[in-house]
């Protein structure tokens, strides 16, 4: 064989990739690697707000390790052909266990924002849970897709502000309410503290160098529409028309006195299932479930509010034992990949909740990031099943984890 014929047949040259955004995809292959395209991305202060949470950010670490700490005990020769990971939350199906959290204000990662990741989750057939603090209104991300959707709920110190929302996300088809309970005032996020960051980011010389070396962030921010508190805008609580710092604007608006007797009246208001996320001790998990609401979130909102609150994964067990089966169980808080949504509902969990994940693929490349993110962890969960000798996601349970260790 001559040299050349030699050369020709372990040499393949790759298709040069043309498109900007799939060459930026195909340099990644996981969760990390988003974080870190979206980190060069995006402007400092902007990926500090995604990324960041409450004080030395420790619980934000062990939402994560909870994870990590877990490892499996995977069942081999069992003759598994095929893995099916679809399951049902609120009496419906899902393609496999996951809910795109809400997270406020996200056209600052993008400007398409909430619509971009509201087509992705229904093309990846899961729901996408709506912020009430969002950047896109209610009735733009419904008109923006077909798919399931949820929507959050602040207790607002205006009632009646509370109460149309709901209205108008009811009108809009949204089928379930999430009312997040861990706000009563915000939580003291210090990356945001030590940058004076406001919503939107205000121009000072800081952020001045910050944007002009992020040009195509900054040309995205100037040539689209302002970025709003879409759902209530022109209202009388502010809608980030001028400059918000987050902290002031959440504790003047949101009522600290929130308490169970809300969780009657919102039943009052509102037909459709009702999930509470915030939960955080299996004490306050049987009250939930002695209030009749429908699910639960076990969440310490990524991280960004007490800081040496427990990790989610770690409640998820404790939680299902003491409810047994009385009321859904979402994990909410560190997913990173699909293997952590296995454990998540081996330990017990119904499903989990992810918000970085999808924050940071849609600041690394857009709607078409999303896209990715939710494919992988499909992957991920299919592949981590069949692994682990599992044909279904009902068929997980403790057996398959090593908990002990933890
Ligand atoms: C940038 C950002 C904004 C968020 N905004 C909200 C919000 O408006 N309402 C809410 O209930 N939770 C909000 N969260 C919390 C998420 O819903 C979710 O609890 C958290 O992201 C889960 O942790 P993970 O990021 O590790 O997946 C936000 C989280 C992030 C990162």
């Amino acid at each position: 064989m001559s040299i050349a014929e030699t050369l020709r047949s372990v040499i393949r040259f790759r298709r040069v990739e043309t498109d900007l955004v799939e060459r930026r995809l195909a340099r990644a292959a996981s969760v990390a690697d988003l974080r870190r395209i979206a980190r060069r991305r995006l402007p400092r202060g902007v990926f500090d707000y995604i990324d960041g949470a409450a004080e030395d950010e420790r619980t934000l670490a062990s939402n994560e390790a909870a994870f990590a700490r877990t490892s499996f005990r995977p069942r081999v020769l069992r003759g598994i052909e095929k893995v099916d990971t679809s399951t049902t939350l609120l009496g419906r199906p899902l393609a496999y266990p996951l809910v795109l959290a809400p997270t406020g204000f996200t056209r600052i990662a993008d400007p398409q924002g909430e619509l971009a990741v509201a087509r992705a989750a229904a093309r990846a057939e899961l729901p996408y849970t709506l912020s009430t603090l969002s950047t896109r209104s209610i009735e733009e991300v419904r008109a923006a897709s077909d798919g399931r959707l949820w929507f959050q709920v602040y207790a607002w110190r205006d009632r009646g502000l509370v109460r149309e929302m709901i209205e108008r996300a009811a009108s809009a088809r949204f089928e379930a309410l999430v009312l997040t309970v861990d706000t009563a005032v915000f939580g003291r996020r210090e990356r945001d503290v030590r940058r004076g960051f406001s919503l939107p980011p205000m121009i000072g010389p800081g952020t001045l160098v910050d944007g002009a070396l992020h040009p195509a962030w900054t040309w995205n921010l100037v040539r689209n529409e302002p970025i709003r508190f879409a759902n209530v805008l022109g209202r009388d609580v502010g809608d980030g028309a001028s400059p918000v710092n987050l902290s002031d604007y959440i504790n003047s608006q949101f009522d600290p006195s929130l308490s169970w007797a809300d969780v009657d009246w919102l039943r009052s208001v509102w037909n459709g299932p009702i999930v509470v996320k915030g939960i955080q001790t299996v004490d306050d998990a049987i009250l939930a479930a002695d209030a009749g609401v429908d699910a639960i979130a076990l969440s310490n909102h990524g991280g960004r509010q007490l800081d040496g609150a427990p990790a989610a994964f770690s409640l998820v067990a404790p939680v299902a034992d003491a409810v047994a089966g009385r009321i859904e169980i979402i994990c909410d808080g560190g997913v990173r990949r699909g293997s952590d949504i296995v454990k998540a509902v081996a330990a017990g969990a119904n499903a989990c909740m992810a918000g970085r994940a999808y924050l940071y693929a849609l600041g690394a490349a857009g709607e078409r990031g999303v896209d990715r993110v939710l494919g992988w962890f499909r992957a991920d969960v299919t592949r981590t099943m069949a692994l682990l000798g599992v044909a279904s996601s009902d068929a997980l349970d403790r057996s398959l984890l090593d908990l002990e260790r933890r």
